[in-house]
């Protein structure tokens, strides 16, 4: 497992210092993550988990940092065409901002900041035994993300090698849309 986690750690560092976008990209300062967030893409190389009933075709609603370093998370997915919610925690590991959760398999993510603290992008990887996969979730303290911005997800997830079809602009998606 250390091995695992060293190896995706780098792996995540190494995403992070391949962007050389106009957006500034840095660690996120987890103090700062308690309260209300809204989804605003999810892309994965895997299509089945991005796509409708996908397990990673989930909402945020909020996260908290608790007392003992662990997030908590809040989400909203639709079950059988129902929105359900249902909440995950995530505890830190032992490399700085890497945190882990059972959802799907086993997960190890990273938040990094993009631009200003309102918006952050979740980088994650899954070792599902069957297939591991990566997904990349923006979310945003509001649900109007400008264009450009929204543009410049796109780039860094297809930088990712994600194909632009399993790029979900969940603003836009029926029942969940919030504008
Ligand atoms: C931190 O607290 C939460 C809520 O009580 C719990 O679910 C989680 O497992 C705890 N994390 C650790 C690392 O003990
Ligand atoms: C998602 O689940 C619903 C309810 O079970 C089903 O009607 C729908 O066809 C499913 N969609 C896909 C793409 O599998």
């Amino acid at each position: 497992m250390k091995l695992l986690l060293l190896c995706l750690g780098l792996i995540l560092v190494c995403a992070q210092q391949e962007e050389n976008n106009d957006v500034a990209i840095r660690n996120f300062d987890i103090s700062k993550i308690s309260g209300e967030w809204y989804s605003i893409f999810v892309a994965s190389d895997l299509e089945e988990k991005v796509e409708e009933n996908g397990s990673m075709r989930i909402f945020v609603e909020l996260i908290y940092a608790l007392d003992n370093s662990s997030l908590y998370f809040k989400f909203q997915t639709k079950v059988n065409g129902e929105c359900t919610e249902f909440s995950a925690v995530a505890d830190k590991t032992e490399e700085d901002g890497v945190y882990s959760v059972n959802y799907d398999g086993y997960n190890v993510f990273r938040i990094s900041q993009f631009g200003d603290s309102t918006y952050i992008i979740v980088y994650l990887a899954n070792f599902n035994k069957d297939r591991p996969y990566q997904v990349l979730e923006f979310y945003a303290r509001e649900p109007d993300v400008s264009p450009e911005l929204k543009e410049e997800f796109v780039e860094i997830a297809q930088r990712q090698g994600i194909v632009k079809e399993n790029i979900i602009d969940l603003t836009k998606i029926g029942k969940f849309s919030y504008l």
